[in-house]
């Protein structure tokens, strides 16, 4: 070899950057999904949870079932060299089962469903995957929650509101406190009927729901869906008795996006804002 081979080898191993080896990731729950894409490392997701429906090419990649219900074996096939899970994805003793078989296992801690945990999941995410716009992609996210909040300060009224999930097979089940459900509803200046009463989800009864009359009802677009379009969720018992079902005022919309606790966060509750408030 001449002397200026070595020159040059040295020369260039001096000045390449040194190259991170990309991760085989698996994103479990929507929000950590779409903040991983919204990184610029979504070339990076090997597979996901059946809550990851955006962005569409996070729709194409292989699931491991649904986040709260999770399997260990379905989590190691996928081969990932880092696990990056939402604060509620669970059963807690499979994420560590995983922990124990050498793959590393990020779990996010803050499951607050505050605008602010979305800011605190994105530093987060992004600490973890190096990614050079984190603090960028953070703060954009906080100008949006700002701009959106000083907006929705100038909205009147607060519509009182009921929220039906029905998207587990379990049957309608009817948002308390300590649900997303429940925060997005006093994100949006609404009063959710049933808070102070329960937390989580109970299932909806008639008498619950005469007796909340609900202005209007909040459900999601799959669980409408699921209960066979607008017109037969209409016909569910007890519905048409209350002042919502009355006047038609259904709003659908879809679960990650209202639920998910995305950096969609500022759109979605705008939107929810506003439908709550029409006529
Ligand atoms: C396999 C079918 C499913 C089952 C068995 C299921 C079960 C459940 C249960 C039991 C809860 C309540 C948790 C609690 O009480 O704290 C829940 C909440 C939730 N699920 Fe599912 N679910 C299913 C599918 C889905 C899908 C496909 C999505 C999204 C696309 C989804 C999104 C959510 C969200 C966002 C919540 C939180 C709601 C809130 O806190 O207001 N679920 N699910």
């Amino acid at each position: 070899m001449k002397l200026w081979h070595i020159v040059l080898a040295i020369s260039i191993s001096l000045t390449s950057p040194i190259v991170q080896a990309a991760e085989r990731l698996l994103t479990i729950g929507g929000a950590v999904t779409e903040i991983v894409y919204a990184l610029g490392k979504g070339n990076e997701v090997i597979a996901n949870d059946i809550t990851s429906v955006y962005p569409e090419a996070a729709l194409k990649l292989p699931k491991v079932g649904y986040m709260r219900t999770l399997s260990a074996e379905g989590l190691v096939s996928t081969n990932a060299s880092m696990i990056i899970a939402e604060a509620g994805a669970g059963p807690r003793n499979v994420l560590d089962q995983v922990r124990g078989a050498g793959i590393k296992v990020v779990q996010l801690t803050d499951g607050s469903h505050t605008p602010q945990q979305v800011a605190a999941d994105i530093r987060t995410i992004g600490k973890e995957l190096n990614a050079a716009n984190t603090e960028k992609l953070a703060s954009q996210y906080e100008a949006a929650w700002k701009n959106a909040e000083d907006k929705l300060a100038a909205l009147q009224g607060h519509p009182r509101v009921l929220f039906i999930m029905n998207n587990s097979g379990r049957g309608a089940q009817v948002a308390g406190d300590e649900t997303a459900a429940n925060a997005v509803i006093k994100l949006a200046r609404g009063e959710n009927v049933m808070a102070g009463q329960y937390k989580g989800y109970r299932p909806l009864t008639v008498e619950a729901l005469v007796a909340a009359a609900p202005d209007v009802i909040v459900t999601t677009r799959e669980g409408l869906e699921a209960s066979g379009g607008l017109q037969n969720f209409l016909k569910t018992p007890g519905i048409s008795m209350t002042p919502a079902g009355k006047a038609g005022r259904i709003i659908s919309m879809d679960t990650q996006y209202l639920l998910g606790f995305t950096p969609r966060l500022p759109e979605a509750v705008t939107e929810l804002a506003h439908a709550i408030r029409k006529p």
